[in-house]
């Protein structure tokens, strides 16, 4: 079970100690050399540095000192042999195994990696130097791309034939079963293989580590019936939702900028690489997931998107967005003009436009402003209070409540509300996500104390919080906008209500279906549930005070009285309080006439209620 010196070597010289430390602390740039915060002992500034020449790192404020090996096994606690190894398997080394199965394990995979590299070679002969390949080479440079990118990204062609490939493999010693793995060939019902990839352009997809682990196949004629991109299967050795396109040839550039472009496409991220803008990886197809934000976290906090223009582009955007900021990096957004994406874009006006754009990116407060903007909806208060409250979701998002804290102060003063309120809003929803996610409700005491409530599911549901629920989900978005613009969710006692209350207004807000087979399924809090399917099957009846249905009714008209009695309840609790308050800052000696004001206020509005006024004069049907 030795591991050979030579191996040990080879690990030392394939693991970069830049990317290998930079996993874990953020380094920065500085001369020749990297900098950082010492893991090893707490220091505010930093004196821990890294030399990318030498392969070592030094901390000048602690002292200790080595190379990568000795890194590994400082920071995770290892032996020699335990860093090693762990180390090799991050690099896709195989080494002596400790275990027979191991074994197994390790040569498989390194059997993919070298059967991937062949394919890799074979791809780019096959565009640069066959006769068949000239459309393809072709087709590559009238997109604009240069012989110096399509050999730094190895991009390539694969023939149009059925077994080119099958048999280049074989001939050099590959088994036709590895190929089937590997995602390149297939199987048919008598046996033989076929090429996975033909008559296609192909872009070869790294590792972090720089070793071909998939392709994206463009089609390249329009008349090819099949999908635009056919991309590799997921092997042992490929995982999509764990990789970036681009990010191994990127990653230098990010950690110099201390931030990351993200885009959509595979054409895109070569088009703005080659404009000389390297801090840039792509999603390629999928969603952003949470892997590929940590992928990047390794190397800055700092991520711009960049996408379409279109809707489906400010969508993803907008789900980019949370999930960044969930992760706790920090995110802006660059849009591009009406019909361009950034291949496009770069190539009618260059890469300084792009960095131009990139300077013009917008932080997510002001992005999700613009998206509500653009569809006209800031022009009404209910707008306006769809967009803070989208906002304040996003915030809540966030685990660092620093951060929160700092978000929150910007979206008061944007939109001139005041912090108190937002930060109930806030608490609100951080309280439903730690729920959700199993975890202690509450843990940070309240900044501003909510109206006290009955906290028991048990407490029987209130007439009128009921008939609002229900008349939400018998009318949908159009009932739900219009009820919420004129109360506010604070407005519902009973916990049940207000949280599946929140939840449809979260739902109509993102415009996602509302029919309630849809929107069971994604209730994970079963007193919700069963609201929803009790309220459901009591279908437009209404409940009266004394217990008897009144049959037919439309949720519209008995929203229409449930709002005056819940926004009715909602102000005598508050006056209640308010002088409660008042009176407890009189006996301190403070002035009480803020106090006074605030009673004045409410109780007009409370009488006006009381004469049969409505409280927003948006009406709803009479
Ligand atoms: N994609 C995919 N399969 C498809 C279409 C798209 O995997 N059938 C992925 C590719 O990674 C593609 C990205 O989604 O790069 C963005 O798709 P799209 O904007 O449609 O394509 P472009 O990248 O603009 O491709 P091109 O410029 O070559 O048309
Ligand atoms: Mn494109």
């Amino acid at each position: 079970m030795r591991i050979p010196p030579e191996k040990i070597d080879e690990i030392r010289n394939a693991a970069d100690i830049v990317d290998t430390i930079g996993a874990v602390v953020k380094l920065k740039k500085r001369g020749k050399n990297f900098i950082g915060l010492c893991p090893f002992h707490t220091e505010k500034t930093p004196s821990f540095n890294v030399s990318q020449d030498r392969q070592m790192y030094h901390c000048f404020g602690c002292g200790v000192g080595g190379n990568v090996i000795t890194f590994v096994m400082e920071y995770e606690k290892l032996t020699f042999v335990e860093a090693v190894r762990s180390l090799a398997e991050r690099l896709g080394i195989a080494l002596p195994a400790a275990t027979d199965q191991d074994a197994g394990l390790a040569s498989e995979q390194e059997q993919l990696y070298q059967v991937m590299r062949l394919a890799g070679k074979y791809f780019y002969t096959a565009l640069t130097e066959s006769a068949e390949g000239k459309p393809a080479l072709d087709y590559l440079k009238d997109r604009g791309f240069t012989p110096e990118t399509m050999k730094t990204f190895g991009l390539g062609y694969a023939p149009n034939s059925w077994d080119g490939f099958v048999k280049h493999a074989t001939e050099n010693g590959f088994a036709t079963a590895h190929l089937e793995k590997a995602g390149l060939a297939r199987k048919r019902p008598d046996g033989t293989y076929y090429d996975y990839f033909r008559g296609r352009a192909m872009f070869p997809i790294f590792s972090t580590a720089g070793k071909v682990i998939g392709f994206g196949a463009r089609k390249l004629r329009e008349d090819d019936p099949l999908a635009k991109y056919i991309n590799s299967p997921e092997t042992p050795i490929y995982n999509k939702s764990r990789v970036l396109y681009g990010l191994y040839h990127a990653k230098d550039a990010v950690r110099e900028a201390d931030s990351a472009i993200l885009v959509e496409g595979y054409a895109d991220l070569l088009a703005v690489f080659q404009a000389g803008i390297k801090n840039i990886v792509a999603s390629s197809g999928t969603a952003l997931t949470v892997d590929q934000i940590q992928l990047i976290s390794r190397s800055t906090k700092n991520i711009t998107i960049v996408y379409d223009a279109d809707s489906a582009g400010s969508k993803a955007a907008l789900r980019g967005v949370d999930l960044i900021l969930a992760s706790d990096l920090d995110v802006r957004v660059a849009s591009l003009p009406e019909g361009d994406d950034p291949d496009s874009f770069v190539r009618k006006n260059g890469g300084a436009a792009f960095q131009a754009l990139l300077e013009r990116s917008v932080s997510f407060i002001d992005f999700i402003s613009q998206a509500y903007e653009k569809q006209g909806k800031l022009s009404t208060p209910e707008g306006q209070a769809l967009a803070v409250r989208t906002i304040v979701q996003s915030i809540a998002s966030m685990k660092d409540e620093l951060k929160q804290n700092f978000y929150i102060k910007q979206v008061a003063e944007k939109y001139k509300i005041y912090e108190s309120t937002l930060f109930r809003e806030l608490e609100r929803l951080r309280g439903d996500t730690r729920r959700r996610e199993g975890g202690a409700p509450n843990a940070a005491p309240p900044r501003q104390s909510a109206p006290v409530q009955a906290r028991t599911s048990e407490a029987p549901l209130p007439t009128d919080e009921r008939n609002l629920v229900h008349a939400m989900l018998e009318g949908g978005a159009p009932v739900i906008t219009e009820i919420f613009a004129q109360i506010v969710l604070e407005d519902f006692t009973h916990p049940a209500a207000r949280s599946l209350a929140g939840f449809l207004q979260a739902r109509a807000l993102k415009e996602e279906p509302l029919d309630p087979s849809a929107l069971v399924n994604d209730l994970d809090d079963p007193a919700q549930k069963k609201l929803v399917s009790e309220l459901l099957f009591s279908k437009y009846q209404v409940r009266l005070d004394d217990g008897t249905d009144f049959p037919q009714a439309d949720p519209r008209k008995i929203a229409k009285d449930s709002i005056v009695v819940l926004r009715k309840n909602a102000l005598t609790r508050m006056m209640k309080e308010n002088q409660l308050e008042m009176k407890s800052a009189i006996s301190r000696g403070e002035d009480g006439i803020p106090y006074l004001e605030r009673d004045r206020q409410m109780s007009a509005e409370l009488k006006q209620l009381e004469q049969g006024a409505h409280p927003a004069e948006s009406g709803l049907a009479s």
